[in-house]
């Protein structure tokens, strides 16, 4: 079954990529178009200096260099990172010195992405090939961990949690966007709303997201969320820092990244506190989930 659902979200992501490399398509490129999920999420600003490709294959539910804090110098890692928007905006916010790397597993994507690099003329970008659940990268080698609607696709979401703890440096920091369900939803709830490779079965919930990342050993945990995606379903920030090294810091940091999973599944307010917009009312014709996460 896990490896049936991995094979399912690659050929799914395969076929969005090809979309774009091989012409325009109906899923994604309009800016203004869809709240909840694509570019419609990002500022003008922002989409102004990235290739029009890349701008077509976004299908985030989220901006998570908005919230990242990035500094030039800065070694940054997205995880799943499509083709490559937010490793573009991110390799920009990182110059001089810095660099952003990509993650993926799909070579199609692999391939858009760093057609989009070059179209762009960043050269602070590499995307690497790979799974999230076994990150190829040494240990303590990244400043800031970003993702964009890529965790509620993995089958394995202790080890992606595990590998992002592994791969920060201490004192690092995670910003994801991601879509979580309400807590008071099961996971037979959240496959009637959605299917898997459309972002909607897999997600997490708030509790659930918190206590995986404290048990990785992160602290700080918060979760946000921004914008309705579905029925008590939601597009959310997830922050999360690397305890700092230092003398007893592991076993207080991780009493404390405990706690602050423990205070986050319990902080979070019901759908209404800080959503911005609703989530999509039907099916999409053209992206076929009713999400057009993929
Ligand atoms: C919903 S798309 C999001 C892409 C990009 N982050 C964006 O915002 O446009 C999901 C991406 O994650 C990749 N992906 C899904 N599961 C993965 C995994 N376990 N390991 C690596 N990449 C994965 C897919 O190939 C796809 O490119």
């Amino acid at each position: 079954m896990t490896d049936q659902l991995r094979a399912d979200v690659r050929d799914h992501y395969a076929r969005a990529a090809l979309t774009v490399l091989e012409g325009p398509g109906c899923c994604g490129g309009d800016a203004s178009g869809d709240p909840v999920f694509g570019p419609g999420l990002y500022t003008p600003d922002e989409l102004g200096p990235l290739p029009a490709d890349a701008i077509a294959a976004s299908l985030g539910c989220g901006n998570p260099t908005a919230v990242a804090d990035l500094r030039p110098g800065e070694t940054v890692l997205d995880l799943g990172s499509g083709g490559g928007i937010d490793v573009l905006i991110a390799a920009r916010r990182v110059a001089p010195g810095g660099m952003a790397y990509g993650l993926d597993m799909t070579d199609e994507m692999l391939t858009l992405a760093r057609r989009n690099a070059a179209d762009a003329g960043v050269e602070n970008a590499r995307f690497v090939q790979g799974e999230i659940e076994a990150i190829p990268l040494p240990d303590a080698s990244v400043d800031v961990v970003i993702s964009n609607c890529v965790i509620n696709l993995s089958t394995e979401k202790p080890r992606v949690f595990a590998e992002i703890a592994r791969v920060l440096r201490p004192g690092g920091r995670l910003g994801v966007s991601d879509v979580v369900a309400d807590d008071d939803l099961s996971p037979a709830d959240r496959a009637e709303r959605g299917d898997f490779v459309g972002c909607t079965a897999g997600a997490l919930s708030f509790g659930e997201y918190a206590a995986g990342l404290a048990e990785a050993g992160l602290a700080e945990i918060r979760l946000t969320p921004t914008h309705a995606v579905g029925d008590r379903m939601y597009g959310a920030i997830v922050a999360a820092v690397r305890p700092a090294a230092g003398p007893g810091a592991s076993q207080r940091d991780a009493a404390t990244a405990a706690g602050a999973g423990l205070r986050a599944a319990r902080a979070l307010p019901p759908a209404g506190g800080v959503i911005l917009g609703e989530g999509p009312t039907g099916a999409d014709p053209c992206c076929g989930s009713g999400s057009c996460c993929g």
